[in-house]
């Protein structure tokens, strides 16, 4: 019997990807943020790998195992996330948005912890960058894909973000429906580009990183 060796549509290819939730400070014991487990930008890095791409995920806290053969750089808040990715997204051919940042951070941070004190209390925040919105306005912008969370109206929130953030692609998730979505183990999704899409039933992260990262590097490739 002959080897097969596996296809390797990414060979030599530089793909960076966000994933998990972000952090915004509000002391130095509090902070606000979502619950975003990380699992499906770790598995589209994990699926990237299998391909043969070089792959630097830029992640916020979560508790999970650096997948092999990833560079990995931990951040907290969208501040963080937005320097690490532009400090790198020189090199990169592919970018791929799956982390849920924070789309607005305290205003003021206090440096010591807040005392309790009256019965309300009014916390006001400041818009946070777009990290996938700012790589894809980039000059030298690598292939972008984004993500598109969604409780209603997923196609037309999804094109719009598609067209709105100049991006090439988006894969949209209903989290409204059960069991898929943030922090599930799985998710169905719908995949835009500005001339189709494609739908993703509901499957284990791992195989749907594995078509989405399959989809990702035709159309990449088709492009370039
Ligand atoms: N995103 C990002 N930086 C932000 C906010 C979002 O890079 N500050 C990226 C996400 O990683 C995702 C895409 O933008 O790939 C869409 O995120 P989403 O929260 O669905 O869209 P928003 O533009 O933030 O719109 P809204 O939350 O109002 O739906
Ligand atoms: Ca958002």
């Amino acid at each position: 019997q002959q080897f097969q060796p596996e296809a390797t549509p990414l060979a030599g290819i530089r793909l960076m990807l966000t994933a998990g939730p972000t952090r915004e400070p509000l002391d130095p014991v509090r902070f606000i943020s979502n619950h975003s487990s990380g699992k499906m930008g770790f598995a589209l890095a994990r699926a990237a790998v299998a391909l043969g791409a070089e792959v630097t995920l830029v992640s916020g806290p979560v508790s999970l195992a650096t997948p092999d053969g990833v560079q990995r750089i931990d951040v907290e808040s969208a501040a963080q996330m937005h320097a690490a990715v532009m400090a790198g997204i020189d090199r990169q051919q592919i970018f791929i948005a799956c982390a849920a940042v924070a789309d607005y951070r305290p205003k003021l941070v206090a440096s010591q912890k807040i005392k309790k004190s009256s019965d309300t209390m009014v916390i006001e925040l400041t818009k946070n960058p777009d990290i996938v919105a700012d790589v894809a306005a980039l000059p030298n912008k690598p292939f972008t894909v984004g993500f598109a969370a969604e409780t209603r109206d997923v196609e037309k929130y999804a094109r719009d973000k598609l067209s709105r953030k100049g991006l090439d692609m988006i894969a949209a998730n209903d989290v409204a429906k059960a069991g898929q979505g943030f922090n599930a183990d799985d998710n169905a999704l719908t995949l835009f580009w500005p001339e189709g899409q494609i739908e993703l039933p509901l499957a284990g992260k791992t195989e749907l990183a594995r078509s989405l990262i399959t989809l990702i590097a035709d159309k990449y490739h088709e492009t370039h």
